[in-house]
């Protein structure tokens, strides 16, 4: 039996096959690779990121297809694939293509946004954000909730590479989600637009544009250091808040039943004690 080098180098010290690979490919911490010296994701290796250009990454998701999920997944990892980030050749490991499920809610049931699933997908495994994965993925959450989108300045028209023509007869009119589900986002716009799912075309690419602006500017100040975790954006509504204080994660106010969520409680529910 041939073993290489990385192979030989774990049997002679006896460190792990994570650690040995580190420290031959100089990759992160955690990253790892297979008896070949090929990266393979795994569960908890985390990918430096590095600053990105916001319209540039913006303008690549407008024109990548796929669905709104792939559409943000897709464009920020060939972003990093293409970076000076030493995570840059593991980014471009990761088949993004399994983001294509995500359109419509996943396949098509109007459950959680695409835009909202890739923001996961990605945040979750990338390292050098001080911590603050959590913070950046609440506050793209609640943005989208609360946010007026499409973003359709005239700078941002541009930027993207669209025409304010489209702005007029294809998008209309921006709408707010008031929720992270894919059916309130593109039936709050029907309603404001009246326009059907049929026609969301321009509307949501550009929507996976804006999120992906809006989401590349929370990952630069978080990779910078700035401390998002205390910013209201970041945060639930005071009134989910409270809600909250007695439907707890691990204590409830008597027979309360248990939460665990961020969203905007009363998009759903009416209250009570009111
Ligand atoms: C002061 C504590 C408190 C706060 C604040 C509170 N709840 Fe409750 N909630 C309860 C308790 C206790 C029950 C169980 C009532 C019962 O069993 O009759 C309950 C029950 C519920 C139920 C079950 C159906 C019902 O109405 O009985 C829902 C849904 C609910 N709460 C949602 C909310 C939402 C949404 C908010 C914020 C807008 C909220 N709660 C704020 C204590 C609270
Ligand atoms: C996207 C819609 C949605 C949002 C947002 C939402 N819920 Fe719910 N919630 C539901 C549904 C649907 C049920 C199940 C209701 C049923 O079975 O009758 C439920 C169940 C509950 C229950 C148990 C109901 C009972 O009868 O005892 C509580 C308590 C509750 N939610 C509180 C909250 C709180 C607090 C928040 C905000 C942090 C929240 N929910 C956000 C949809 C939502």
């Amino acid at each position: 039996m041939t073993i290489n080098r990385r192979q030989a180098l774990t049997k002679i010290i006896g460190i792990s096959t994570a650690a040995a690979g580190a420290t031959l490919m100089g990759t992160s911490a955690f990253a790892a690779t297979d008896a070949d010296g090929n990266f393979h994701l795994e569960l908890g290796d985390k990918l430096m990121y590095v600053p990105l250009d916001a319209m540039a990454t913006a303008k690549l998701a407008y024109e990548t297809g796929g669905g709104c999920m792939h559409q943000i997944f897709h464009s920020i990892v060939t972003m990093l694939a293409n970076s000076t980030s030493a995570d840059a050749a593991n980014f471009k490991t990761i088949p993004t293509a399994l983001a294509g499920y995500g359109w419509a809610g996943i396949i098509g049931q109007g459950t959680i946004c695409g835009n909202l699933n890739a923001t996961g997908m990605l945040v979750n495994i990338l390292d050098g954000l001080n911590g603050q994965n959590s913070a950046v993925i609440g506050s793209t959450f609640r943005y989208y909730e609360n946010t007026e989108l499409p973003l359709s300045s005239p700078e941002f028209v541009a930027g993207i590479g669209s025409t304010e023509e489209k702005t007029t007869t294809e998008v209309v009119k921006p709408s707010v989600a008031n929720s992270v589900l894919c059916h309130s986002s593109i039936s709050n716009w029907s309603k404001a637009s009246g326009k059907t799912f049929s026609q969301k075309g321009e509307r949501c690419k550009r929507l996976s544009a804006s999120i992906t602006f809006h989401l590349v500017e929370l990952l630069n100040r978080a990779h910078g250091g700035e401390d998002l975790s205390l910013l209201p954006a970041s945060m639930p509504s005071d009134e989910a808040q409270a809600c909250k204080s007695c439907h707890g994660v691990d204590s409830t106010m008597g027979s309360a039943a248990s939460v665990k969520s961020d969203m905007e409680c009363t998009t759903c529910h009416t209250g009570h004690f009111n």
